[in-house]
């Protein structure tokens, strides 16, 4: 149960009391089975201070308690005490916190404090594939979960702007002449179509580096066929932030940081922490085998020194309690060195630095990626999920009812959505392979499925013939039933589950727990199948308007923790 709860706080405390030992001393946790009770508190550090046996503590609190308005009952287990809430104050509580507070999530967890967030950062001039997405999902849901715990989040897109990359583009541009049109598309060809070239003529290479020299030196021509290309790119990138409703808070890309070079670089040599190494200067880092390049031999700066400069930047500017980096586990080494050169040159906040890495996506079994061109983009992917979930619409009960507008837009939220989830659900270090059929399954273990329970809550709450406003006034206590408290008890833990996923970095946490939300919730619906007098929509108005209002805060808790991972929650589908 959420430690974010009352009830929590008054086991702990009873404990606290009847011992005289700190609330601190003991750990609550869930009852091994949930007939023994809600939550079980170990006695073990409190005994040990008394020097008593904890099965002795956990006899003494038992026999000692008095029920509350929180706690209905406690008894001893060997050394834990298992306490029994209360059950119309936790429904009380939780119609609290849906009907007036509308949040579950405590909100001041992180007050005062600030998260950054670097997420997607592709590289301009070539397409934003499949493989982008993980980023992308990941850095937003976390973004998203660190602001509703009341983190301040800057999320930023560290566009990848710069380096010898964009030194192949203007000379592929002087060579061939200028795309059109010009999109992205030609320029991801154009990248391709030289490393291709490059292999059979080495003098290409020469080539890209003195373009790229030029850029560095602020020519005007390399400057606007560069500030093209890139506006070309961000036009892209956009489209797909929004269909995906992502919102940077900043986009600085690793151009932003050319002036800093010189700076960095001193200031490095002066802690004496460079040393040249084959003509490149470089960091050696103390039990590390490879050091970290910050300059190559012909003088051009690097990736890794350019990260070096937005990290001072990010922390002179936001002082941050974290700072993320959303990027594949591949870079793993890199930012392992970078936080260690950031620790050496003195900066105490190097520590607060953490790189959020994630496994390998695939489609169907089939790699993305943008060198060999055999790209699987995610635009098109997104499109065709949408499509294929506006025919199942039209084909399915709900299509007669929609308009085709209201068709397009569910279409859209859910066929981007399954395709999110799926890229979700899975622990961040797992390698992800899905086929699309799946991802959109309305009854696999997918985002369609939970914002199909979504759809149902309000089509029930539609049919269930009550104003919203009248919710908030249900008599809770009257649910009884064990399917109810399920329910109840897995809205407790909504809180919870949202602290631990953003401190984690891990938003499948709060995938998982919502598919247990939607089971649980179906488990109880569906009883009414069998049973009229279990049906939510029941004959007895005030058991009605308390299941309907419980219905309410599933649908309230559905629509958050997919709001949360990046979901919409339609109304109907
Ligand atoms: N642009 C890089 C890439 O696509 C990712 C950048 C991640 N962020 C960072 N600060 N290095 O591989």
């Amino acid at each position: 149960m959420s430690q974010y709860t009352p009830f929590h706080e008054k086991a702990l405390r009873t404990a606290a009391e009847e011992t005289g030992q700190p609330a601190a001393s003991f750990a609550v946790s869930a009852p091994p089975k949930p007939e023994m009770g809600d939550l079980a508190v170990g006695c073990f550090a409190a005994a040990k201070a008394l020097g008593r046996s904890p099965v002795e503590i956990a006899k003494d609190v038992a026999a000692a308690f008095v029920p509350s308005d929180e706690l209905a009952s406690a008894t001893a287990a060997g050394p834990f005490v298992n306490f029994r809430v209360a059950r119309p104050a936790v429904f009380a509580w939780l119609a609290d916190g849906v009907f007036a507070r509308r949040a579950l999530t405590p909100a001041n967890v992180g007050a005062g404090q600030t998260v950054c967030i670097d997420y997607s950062s592709p590289n301009i001039s070539k397409h934003l594939a499949y493989h982008h997405i993980r980023s992308t999902v990941i850095g937003q849901a976390l973004a998203q979960m660190h602001r509703a715990l009341g983190y301040r989040v800057v999320g930023i897109n560290h566009l990848g702007d710069w380096g010898t990359t964009h030194g192949m583009l203007l000379a592929a541009h002087e060579k061939w002449g200028e795309p059109s049109p010009l999109d992205i598309t030609a320029l991801n060809d154009l990248y391709v179509r030289f490393r291709a070239a490059m292999k059979e003529d080495p003098a290409l290479e020469q080539k890209a580096r003195a373009w790229f020299h030029r850029l560095e030196a602020g020519d005007p021509a390399a400057r606007a066929t560069w500030q093209r290309f890139r506006d070309v790119s961000w036009a892209e990138f956009q489209s797909v932030y929004d269909m995906l409703g992502i919102v940077f808070d900043e986009v600085r890309g690793e151009s932003a940081y050319e002036a800093a070079m010189p700076g960095v670089i001193d200031m490095l040599a002066q802690k004496q922490l460079t040393s040249e190494s084959e003509g490149a200067l470089v960091v050696q880092i103390p039990g590390e085998q490879t050091p970290l390049l910050l300059k190559t031999k012909d003088g051009t700066t690097l990736y890794a020194t350019r990260d070096i400069a937005a990290a001072m930047y990010r922390w002179e500017t936001y002082q941050f309690t974290r700072s993320l980096y959303v990027v594949d586990r591949g870079q793993g080494l890199h930012f392992k060195q970078l936080f260690a050169v950031l620790g050496m040159a003195g900066f105490e906040w190097a520590s607060r630095c953490e790189h959020v890495p994630f496994g390998l996506v695939r489609i169907g079994g089939k790699k993305t990626g943008t060198r060999a061109g055999n790209v699987v983009l995610l635009k098109d992917v997104f499109n065709e999920a949408t499509d294929e979930v506006a025919a199942k619409i039209r084909e399915g009960a709900g299509g007669g009812a929609m308009t085709p507008a209201q068709i397009a837009e569910v279409a859209q939220m859910v066929g981007i959505g399954g395709v999110v989830f799926a890229t979700l659900v899975s622990q961040r270090d797992k390698d992800v392979d899905f086929v699309l059929e799946k991802v959109l399954s309305l009854d696999g273990d997918s985002g369609p499925y939970l914002q199909y329970s979504h759809a149902r809550c309000a089509s029930i709450l539609r049919k269930g013939g009550v104003a919203a406003s009248e919710l908030p006034a249900a008599n809770l206590a009257l649910l009884t039933h064990d399917a109810e408290w399920a329910v109840a008890r897995r809205l407790l833990d909504f809180g919870d589950t949202v602290v631990r996923a953003a401190a984690a970095c891990e938003p499948h946490t709060i995938c998982h727990y919502l598919l247990n939300l939607a089971g649980d919730f179906s488990r109880w619906y569906t009883l009414g199948n069998g049973d009229a007098s279990l049906r939510v929509i029941c004959d007895d108005a005030d058991l009605r308007l308390a299941r309907l209002a419980l219905v309410a805060m599933v649908g309230h808790a559905l629509a958050e923790g997919l709001r949360l991972i990046g979901l919409g929650a339609p109304d109907q589908m």
